[in-house]
Order: C-alpha cells, then structure tokens, then sequence
C-alpha cells in the first residue's frame, strides 16, 4: 500500500470511529436504571460497553447478558455487572453492532464471530438496537460474506449445499492458519453470495433447516432501529 493510499485508509478508519462512538453514545443514553440488557460484539459495541461502564461507575444499576467472552472481560474491567438467561430470560434492550443493514433492517452479523450468542441474546430482548457507521448501510445484502456457524463434522456437505446456491465458502482461519473456533467451538464457513442476497429470509429460512448449521449471521424482522452515526450526528432508522 503507498502512502497516499495509507493516509486515506486510516482517515476513513477515523472517521467510522467516530460515528460507531456517536452511535453508541446514543444508545446508552436509552438505558434506564435497572434495565436487564443485552451486550453486543464488535468495536461499535466496544464503543458502547466503554460509554456504559462509565454510566454504572457514575451509579447506574443494570445487569447485562454478554454475547461473547471478550465483551463479558470487558464488562467485568468496567464493573458492569453480569447476569445469564438462565438467571434472566427477558432482557429489556440489546445493542449490538452489524456487518451490513439494508432499508428492511435486515442484517448480516458474525464479522467477529459471535453471531450464535448474539441471535440468542437479540432473541431474549424486548427491543433489540443496532448501532453502526454508514459503510454498514446496503441498498441490498450480501457485499459481506455471510457467516455460518456449523459443527465441524458438516463442512463438506454443507460446503456442496452452498455451492449449489452459488456461494463462495472460506472456512474461516485463526492467527495461526488453524480453523476459527467460536465461543461455542464451532466452525464458521464465510459465504460471499456476491454480490447480493436478493431474499435474505428465504436465505435465512433454508439455512436453518440444514442438518450441521448451528446458526447464520442474517437477522431478519428483528431489529426495531438502527442507530446511525455519521460524525458527531445519530440518525434514528426504524423499519
Ligand atoms: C460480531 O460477531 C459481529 O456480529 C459484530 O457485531 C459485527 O461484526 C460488527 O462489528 P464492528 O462493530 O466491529 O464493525
């Protein structure tokens, strides 16, 4: 990469980081106190977990069900307490970040991997908040290969099942070339349906009736707002 190129990448990087914060500022501010939530995954809800601790050190009271272990390690840095959904089944508000939105509030999810957890947790909430950037908003899905989580056994005949719907299927790979693990110890194959996913929840639909998925990243009819920030500014989308 030469230096132009560079100094453009990292102002763009900037950029969305300040928009991801921006979001997820917004997005605290819908917490009351003592609100059950549920904690996204991701650096725009790393954003958020940061901006919560701050509340709860100020005397918020809330309990927060993670979506992954390395949100539920920095919850406890920050002292936001922790809860399950074996202790607390119905979660007032989740926020979670997104790898893609289209205009519907369908969603691609599992970038970071942890889309089995952050399904269920969206799941349990009686409201369930995006927050994102605009390189995050799609007039239609599928730029961001979809992630699949499966049992390790299912690889290739899932792989066929795939194929034959025309997508291409990584498995995904760890630092040290080994396959990517999930919280679960599940695989993740990543599936570019590229360029686009003309009905996600026909896609959706298919892909959990198959035997071997645990879970795919779209997220359909689940979102009630997405919180966009550009800059210092937060768009509220709903549906
Ligand atoms: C984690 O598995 C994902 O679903 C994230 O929510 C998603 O990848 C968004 O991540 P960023 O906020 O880091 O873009």
């Amino acid at each position: 990469m030469n230096q132009t190129t560079k100094v453009k990448k990292d102002g763009v990087a900037r950029m969305n980081d300040k928009a991801k914060q921006s979001a997820a500022n917004a997005a605290v501010e819908m917490v009351e106190n003592g609100m059950r939530l549920g904690i996204g995954t991701g650096s725009t809800a790393e954003h958020f977990i940061q901006q919560l601790g701050r509340r709860v050190q100020g005397g918020l009271s809330v309990v927060g069900v993670a979506t992954s272990e390395r949100s539920a390690e920095l919850c406890r840095d920050l002292g936001i307490a922790l809860t399950d959904l074996d202790e607390t089944p119905v979660l007032d508000l989740a926020v979670d970040g997104a790898d893609e939105f289209d205009g519907a509030l369908n969603l691609i999810k599992g970038g970071g991997g942890a889309l089995l957890r952050e399904k269920i947790v969206a799941g349990a909430a009686e409201r369930f908040v995006v927050i994102a950037d605009a390189s995050k908003k799609v007039d239609i899905l599928g730029a961001f290969p979809l992630p699949v989580e499966i049992i390790p056994m299912a690889r290739q005949p899932l792989t066929g099942r795939l194929e034959k719907l025309d997508a291409v299927v990584t498995l995904r790979q760890a630092a040290d070339g080994a396959p990517f693990r999930t919280d679960e110890n599940h695989w993740i194959l990543d599936c570019a349906f590229g360029p686009t996913i003309d009905n996600p929840m026909e896609l959706a639909q298919t892909l959990s009736t198959w035997p071997g998925v645990v879970e795919h990243g779209l997220f359909c009819g689940m979102t009630e707002q997405v919180l966009l920030g550009n800059g210092n500014q937060v768009q509220a989308i709903t549906g």
